[in-house]
């Protein structure tokens, strides 16, 4: 893709499922990533997956709840690679602690769609107050957040998730309003079901085959096909994209 080769990337959440697959396709155009993670041993295992194959990367320890942590992840980018050009926002809680207890608006523990609303979304927002004055320093870049389909479809559980990714899509047309003129671009990916880890695990075969009847495709989603979307969003192709919040769901939402 163009524009992409020399750029410097931050992925935070980049070494769950999705955040592996665009840390390693980002370096593999040509990018500079830096690989941030609240798991940080996974953060290391990504950096050296894409040094081994004589790519660019570097880890680094975040929790985008925490303004400092975030803060800290892309003073290390400038410092290592002299700036940013790209914010790939893609880190949520997916525990069972979190996600697990999100269960309705009258049954939800409180904590529970706090804490979800503190990552999923105001981490998100720590994440661009950090990363786009780096960005409007070079004279523009892009942010590409990570959505979910879980915004649009109104389910029966998940409420908070669905409230923290819907807001995830409000501030996307924010920044690219804001700052679309200053050469930025805000875009968001909307993931349907991607066969990373999570699901995999939790998900049954008879949920699954179900989950596909929900699409127009002969499969479900791989990492590796929101990875290329993101990648797509970060590149000089995608220069006349934002605002958007893009579908890649193998055609569940027909938005
Ligand atoms: N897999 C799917 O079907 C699917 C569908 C729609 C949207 N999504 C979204 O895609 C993104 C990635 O999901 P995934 O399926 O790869 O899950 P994952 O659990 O594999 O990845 C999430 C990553 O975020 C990290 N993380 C969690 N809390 C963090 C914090 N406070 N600070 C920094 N990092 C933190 C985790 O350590 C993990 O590496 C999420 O935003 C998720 O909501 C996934």
């Amino acid at each position: 893709m163009r524009g992409l080769k020399d750029k410097v990337a931050v992925v935070a959440g980049g070494a769950g499922g999705i955040g592996t697959a665009t840390s390693v396709r980002l370096a593999q155009e040509g990018c500079s990533v830096v690989v941030g993670d609240l798991n940080d041993d996974a953060a290391t295992a990504v950096a050296k997956q894409i040094t081994d194959a004589g790519g660019t990367a570097v880890a680094v320890r975040v929790d985008i709840s925490d303004e400092r942590s975030v803060n800290e992840m892309v003073a290390l980018a400038v410092a290592t690679y002299g700036g940013v050009d790209i914010l790939h926002a893609n880190a949520a809680d997916l525990s069972a602690g979190t996600l697990g207890r999100d269960s309705n608006a009258l049954d939800i523990d409180l904590d529970a769609f706090d804490r979800t609303l503190a990552v999923n979304l105001r981490g998100h927002l720590l994440c661009t107050r950090a990363a786009l004055p780096e960005i409007l320093k070079r004279g523009g870049g892009a942010l590409v957040y990570t959505s979910s389909g879980a915004a649009f479809m109104g389910e029966p559980e998940r409420p908070s998730y669905a409230v923290s990714k819907s807001g995830i899509n409000a501030l996307v047309r924010h920044v690219a309003s804001k700052w679309g003129r200053k050469h930025v671009r805000a875009n968001a990916v909307a993931p349907g079901l991607v066969l990373t880890e999570g699901p995999r695990s939790v998900l049954s075969e008879d949920f699954m085959k179900l989950a596909l009847r929900g699409t127009r495709s002969w499969r479900l989603g791989e990492p590796e096909d929101i990875a290329a979307m993101v990648a797509f969003l970060a590149s000089s192709d995608g220069e006349w994209i934002n605002g958007q919040i893009l579908s890649v769901d193998g055609g569940a939402s027909l938005r």
